[in-house]
C-alpha cells in the first residue's frame, strides 16, 4: 500500500479538485463526495461517492466505512453537527468540526467575529419573520444587505434600497436559501472603496498571509481577483490582525480566506471561508505554493517555506448564461494564446445559469496587464449548447 493517508472530501467542485491534485501529488488516497454524480473533484479522485451531505445517517455511514484520516469540506452545505460528533468519536476534521460549524451559516460565524472577538463588521440584525425583517431593515437603514444565513454565491442576497424594496428582497431571500428556513441577516450595506481576501495558512508552527488578493463582486458571485491589491500598510497590518484574530479562534490546521472590506478610513470583517477562497484561484498562477498546495501541506503537516509573490495575477471565471444539459466549451487555443495565460476547464456535467464553468488565468509584470490578459484570454471562451 503506497498511500500515506486517505483524504475524504466532503463536496467536489472546482476548488476541492485543485485540492485533491494537489493531494495525489503527495501520495494521498482521495475520496471525492458531493450531491450529483461526475462533480469536478470526482474526475481525479481515486474513487467517489454520491450521497445527500445535509443527511447526517448517509454522512456517517460514508465516513465509518471509509475511515478516512483527514475530512475535508470543500462547501458549507454539510451536515456540521454529525462532524462535530465524529471529531469527538476521533475523526480529523479540517480545520476543526467547530469551525464548519460555525461557518455553516452566517449566525455562527459573525456572531463570533462580532461579539466574541469583537472585530469590526457591518452592523447587523436577524430576522425570522416578514415583519422582523421590515423592522430590521427599517433599524439599519436604506440601503441595507439581505442575506439568507445559509447560502453562497449571493443567492438570495439582495440590496434592499428603500421601503419599497421590502416585499422583493424577503421573497428574493426566501427563493434563495440553502434550506428552507426563514432567517434573514440584515446588514448595513458598506461602501468600501475595495475588498480584498486574505489567504491565511495555520500550521503548527504558526501563521502565514498570502499576498492580498483584490476582486470584484457582481451579485454577490466573484467576476475578476487579482493578487497582490494594493493597499496602505495600515491597511495591510489592521487586515493581519483580524485575520489572526478569526483563524485563532477558529483553530485547526489549514488555509483559510478571510474576506475583508477597505473602506476609507476602516477595514471590516466580512466572512471567512475555512478552505480555499474562489478569488484565490488566482494564486495557480501568481505564487510560489497556490492556495491548494498550501492547504494540502499544512493539513498534512508538511513544511511550508515562506510564501512567495511568484508574479502578479489575475483572474477571470466564466460564467453560464443558461441551464444546459450538453455544451462544449470552444476558444481555448485563442484563449492560450494570450502570454502568459491558463486555464482551468471544471468539467462540470451540466450549465446553469451563473455557474462557474471555467477560469482563465494570467500572469504578468503588472496586475495591471495581468488584469487585462485575464479579461482577454476569458474573451475568447464560449459556453455552446451540444
Ligand atoms: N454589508 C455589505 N455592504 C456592502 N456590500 C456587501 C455587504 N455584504 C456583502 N456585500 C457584497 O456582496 C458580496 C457577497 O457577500 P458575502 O460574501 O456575504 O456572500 P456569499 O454569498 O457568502 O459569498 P461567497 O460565499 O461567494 O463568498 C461581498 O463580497 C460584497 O461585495
Ligand atoms: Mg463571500
Amino acid at each position: 500500500m503506497f498511500h500515506t493517508k486517505k483524504l475524504l472530501l466532503l463536496g467536489s467542485g472546482e476548488l476541492g479538485k485543485e485540492v485533491i491534485l494537489e493531494a495525489q501529488r503527495l501520495g494521498v488516497e482521495t475520496i471525492a463526495v458531493d450531491r450529483y454524480a461526475d462533480a469536478p473533484a470526482m474526475h481525479v479522485a481515486d474513487r467517489s461517492y454520491v450521497i445527500d451531505m445535509l443527511d447526517k445517517q448517509a454522512l456517517r455511514a460514508l465516513i465509518v466505512r471509509e475511515k478516512p484520516d483527514l475530512i475535508v469540506p470543500e462547501i458549507e452545505a454539510i451536515a456540521t453537527a454529525e462532524l462535530v460528533k465524529l471529531e469527538e468519536e476521533g475523526f480529523t476534521i479540517i480545520p476543526t468540526a467547530r469551525a464548519a460549524q460555525l461557518t455553516m451559516d452566517r449566525e455562527g460565524i459573525r456572531r463570533l467575529a462580532a461579539e466574541t472577538l469583537g472585530l469590526p463588521t457591518a452592523k447587523y440584525r436577524f430576522a425570522d419573520t416578514y415583519d422582523e425583517f421590515a423592522e430590521a431593515a427599517r433599524a439599519m437603514g436604506f440601503p441595507c444587505v439581505v442575506k439568507p444565513l445559509m447560502s453562497s454565491s449571493g443567492k438570495g442576497q439582495s440590496v434592499c434600497r428603500s421601503e419599497a424594496d421590502l416585499a422583493e428582497s424577503w421573497r428574493i431571500a426566501m427563493e434563495g436559501g440553502r434550506v428552507q428556513q426563514g432567517r434573514v441577516i440584515v446588514e448595513e450595506f458598506i461602501r468600501f472603496e475595495s475588498e480584498i481576501t486574505l489567504l491565511t495558512v495555520r500550521t503548527a508552527q504558526g501563521t502565514q498571509f498570502c499576498p492580498p488578493i483584490g476582486h470584484i463582486q457582481q451579485g454577490g458571485d466573484y467576476i475578476e481577483s487579482w493578487q497582490p491589491h494594493e493597499m496602505t500598510a495600515s491597511q495591510l497590518e489592521e487586515s493581519r490582525r483580524i485575520a489572526l484574530a478569526i483563524t485563532d479562534a477558529l483553530g485547526g490546521v489549514g488555509l483559510f480566506g478571510v474576506e475583508l472590506f477597505l473602506a476609507e478610513d476602516k477595514v471590516y470583517f466580512s466572512e471567512v471561508s475555512p478552505r480555499p477562497h474562489d478569488t484565490g484561484l488566482v494564486t495557480l498562477v501568481s505564487q510560489n505554493l497556490s492556495e491548494f498546495a498550501l492547504h494540502v501541506r499544512a493539513i498534512l503537516g508538511l513544511p511550508i517555506p515562506e510564501i512567495k509573490l511568484a508574479s502578479p495575477g489575475a483572474s477571470r471565471p466564466l460564467k453560464a448564461l443558461e441551464a444546459w444539459d450538453d455544451y462544449r466549451l470552444s476558444g481555448a487555443a485563442e484563449a492560450l494564446a494570450v502570454p502568459d495565460t491558463q486555464l482551468r476547464v471544471f468539467g462540470k456535467p451540466v450549465t446553469k445559469p451563473g455557474r462557474r464553468m471555467a477560469v482563465a488565468l494570467a500572469a504578468a509584470d503588472t496586475v495591471l496587464e495581468a488584469r487585462s490578459r485575464a479579461a482577454e484570454a476569458l474573451g475568447k471562451l464560449k459556453l455552446e449548447r451540444d
